[in-house]
């Protein structure tokens, strides 16, 4: 079950992360790896921990909202592997300074967190499904966002950026249905990274994990599970759907907290 042997795997932001889990453990199911990013060293550092499993990696440093990479990280990998099975979209975020509240966002703020989570996604897809186009096939995993079907206060521009991919999952796995391109989403709940832990300080972790059925925030490899699963030959008869990776949580990150916010500044 879930053998990804023969398999050549993109993973965009794979140095870092959720990405970083996603590399891994394609690896240890059997994929060839091309892991991208902007950090080189983060990516061979993942590179090196894969080989050292006895796996096979190649990192390619780049700035995945550089509209000319999608295609040349196809090429790439093709060239390295001779062949292209799965792509995952997995880089995207908010910076700090791209956060806050809808009735300020600005062009810049609304135009960085479009372009890293949504444009970036959809032209990574079309770039892997010209790769997979005539070639067998493959399976293309866009990570998404609870957000992205939820209100998300305080980054409103990322949730709809990241239910834009939801939607476009969805007619990606129509129109591509046929040349045997599967096209799929994992939506994370809060999963703990550096970038997470770095904004869950004080009480704010705990408060998290107090919406969550399940009692704990997410790891990289509960994501990763989804995506070996979505990238195997078992999932060949499952397209366009989204699959909420969040130990059963229905709240959204910022939801409770910018409720409360409201309420103090109501009060004076
Ligand atoms: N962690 C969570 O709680 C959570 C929850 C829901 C959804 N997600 C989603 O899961 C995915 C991974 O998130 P994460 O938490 O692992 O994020 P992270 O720790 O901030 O890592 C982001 C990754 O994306 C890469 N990246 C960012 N901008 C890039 C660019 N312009 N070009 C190429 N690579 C870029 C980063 O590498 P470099 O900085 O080296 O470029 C890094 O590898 C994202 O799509 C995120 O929206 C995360």
């Amino acid at each position: 079950m879930f053998d990804l042997t023969g398999k050549c795997a993109v993973v965009t932001g794979g140095g870092r992360g959720i990405g970083r889990g996603i590399s891994l453990a394609l690896a240890a199911a059997g994929a060839d790896l091309f892991v991208t990013g902007r950090s080189s060293a983060m990516l061979e550092a993942t590179v090196a921990q894969i080989r050292a499993a006895g796996g096979r990696a190649v990192a390619m440093p780049a700035d995945i909202t550089d509209m000319a990479v999608p295609g040349s990280l196809a090429e790439r990998a093709l060239a390295e592997f001779g062949r292209l099975d799965v792509w995952v979209n997995n880089a995207g975020s908010a910076a700090r300074e791209d956060v806050g509240a809808l009735i300020d966002l600005n062009e810049g703020q609304w135009d960085r967190v479009v372009d890293l989570n949504m444009k970036s996604a959809f032209f990574g897809a079309q770039a892997a499904a010209r790769a997979m186009r005539g070639r067998g096939g493959g399976s293309i995993i866009n990570i998404t966002s609870r957000s992205g079907s939820h209100p998300n206060p305080m980054t409103g521009q990322y949730g709809a950026a990241k239910a834009g991919v939801e939607n476009l999952t969805m007619t990606m796995g129509v129109e591509w249905g046929h040349m045997g391109i599967r096209v799929n989403a994992v939506a994370p709940g809060v999963v703990v990274t550096e970038e997470t832990m770095a904004v869950l300080t004080g009480d704010r972790s705990q408060k998290q994990i107090d919406t969550v059925p399940l009692g704990r925030l997410g790891q990289p490899h509960d994501i990763a599970s989804a995506c070996v699963y979505l990238a195997s030959d078992e999932a060949a008869w499952v397209s366009g759907i989204t699959i909420p990776v969040n130990g059963g949580s229905r709240i959204a990150i910022g939801y409770l907290a910018y409720l409360r916010k409201a309420a103090k500044a109501r009060e004076g």
